[in-house]
């Protein structure tokens, strides 16, 4: 990447790095945690590559100081987490647990001596098992039990925490979850997918509508994984499930929350008229402060009309450069796609609040870990970024995922996204290159931004 591309950077850019409460925090039952969904799923034979759990993870429940002063030593200036709902309300709703609570005041506290932002997320799949047990997000009642958390949770932090997400990608505990059934909690049914998804999304607009209430100054957003879907062939059909993908994946999630309610070909290709009631729309739009995008690689699709709904499948054209969970690399596509929210949905912010590449790595003899093709991915998608600020696009942050190597869902601990890799049997962690590249780039743009050069929007 050109070093002057970051003169498209505005001087507060946040430059992050993103991770997830169940992937990284183990500790699953100390201090009053209550089992997840991914607790649960766990435990289910053949559900995780070799068997993993995220039981200990990263133990960043006790590494955390560690982590904090990681952060620092690559400089960065905010944090992507979550908050585990079944720590701080264990049975979902009800009783307060203090102790859990306490965990992310503690977090909060360091990363602001830090100088690190925290930009926490409220819901990153670990719904409390005991609400999964009265129907889970299927039913209108978890959305509610979300509104009233997110309440805790912002009353609890909001003092010292003004950037707020409500969901990560509802995409992949709707559609993964309840559709597919390769994610917690492991449902293959369309006709359970459709409200879970709706009532994700009323839980977002549940969950901000409580945050705005605790944190006057919030400014809060939602985190949707977007893709960028094209036909396979000339086909006629395969152009029609490209579309189809597209209402899946992004216009089904962005449409609602930009009050533009629920696309009406999709409720078509479903065949599940989603549970709405009145007033849930407005609720679902109300304005945000910014939009985050996870972007990892493109979708190219082929109709499939024995498959479920969306009745597409992905396909990987010959001869396109693979990361190690055999994603395609299109930095191009991200850029694309900032433009076309920008265009389409016209966010007042917008953050890539989630890219990365997973690769095998090793730790040399000497304590490195050379991983050009992970710098390469990092350095081509901060590119676009800035490509995509200098077409309009009112880019406010980046946040690499992840911090860390830590528990990939159904893939176990076998694919590693970190910047900085962790040795899971002794837990200790060594900065990767791409790491030291990112923090380069960082010191770079903060040199910019102090002269005269920088530039905003
Ligand atoms: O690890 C996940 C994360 O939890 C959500 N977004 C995609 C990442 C890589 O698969």
């Amino acid at each position: 990447m050109p070093i002057d591309d970051l003169t498209a950077f505005g001087p507060d850019f946040a430059w992050g790095a993103a991770t997830s409460a169940y992937q990284v925090e183990g500790a699953v039952d100390e201090d009053g945690r209550a089992p997840s969904i991914w607790d649960a799923f766990c435990r289910v034979p053949g559900a995780i590559a070799g068997g993993d759990t995220g039981d200990v993870a990263c133990d960043h429940y006790h590494r955390w100081p560690e982590d904090v002063a990681l952060m620092s030593a690559l400089g960065l200036n905010a944090y992507r987490f979550s908050i585990a709902w079944p720590r701080v309300l264990p049975d979902g709703g009800g009783p307060v647990n203090r102790a859990g609570l306490a965990f992310y005041d503690r977090l909060v506290d360091a990363l602001l001596e830090a100088g690190i932002m925290p930009h926490p997320t409220l819901y990153h799949w670990d719904l409390p098992q005991a609400l999964q047990d009265r129907g889970g997000w299927p039913a209108r009642d978890t959305a509610e039990r979300f509104g009233e958390y997110a309440a805790v949770v912002a009353g609890a932090l909001g003092d010292r925490v003004k950037s707020w997400s409500t969901l990560n990608e509802p995409i992949c505990a709707a559609w993964l979850g309840h559709l597919q059934g390769v994610m917690a909690p492991g449902v293959a049914d369309v006709r359970q997918a459709v409200p879970a998804s709706f009532h994700l999304m009323l839980a977002h607009g549940l969950g901000a509508q409580a945050v705005r209430a605790a944190v006057p100054d919030a400014r809060i957003g939602v985190v949707n994984l977007l893709t960028d879907c094209e036909p396979a062939t000339g086909r006629e059909e395969d152009a029609a499930a490209a579309a189809r993908e597209d209402g899946h994946h992004n216009r089904w999630w962005l449409d609602p929350i930009h009050g533009r309610g629920l696309p009406a070909d999709m409720i078509e290709v479903y065949g599940v008229e989603p549970p709405v009631r009145a007033g849930d729309l407005e609720t679902i739009a109300a304005p945000l402060d910014w939009l985050g995008v996870n972007y990892y690689r493109r979708s190219v699709n082929v109709d499939d009309p024995a498959g479920p709904p969306p009745r597409t499948r992905q396909v990987t054209p010959d001869g396109t450069p693979l990361t190690g969970m055999g994603w395609e690399i299109h930095p191009d596509r991200l850029e694309r796609i900032l433009v076309r929210v920008h265009e389409e949905y016209a966010p007042r912010s917008v953050m890539v609040t989630e890219n990365g590449a997973a690769y095998t790595d090793t730790v040399t003899p000497e304590g490195a870990v050379h991983d050009p093709e992970r710098t390469a991915y990092l350095e081509a998608h901060l590119a676009a970024c800035a490509a995509a600020a200098r077409r309009g696009v009112p880019m406010d942050g980046y946040f690499a995922w992840s911090l860390m190597d830590n528990f990939e869902w159904a893939y176990g601990y076998a694919q590693r996204f970190g910047l900085v890799h962790v040795d899971f049997a002794t837990q200790r962690r060594t900065v990767k290159d791409s790491g030291h590249r990112y923090a380069e780039i960082i010191r770079a743009h903060r040199a910019l931004a102090a002269g005269p050069v920088a530039s905003g929007h």
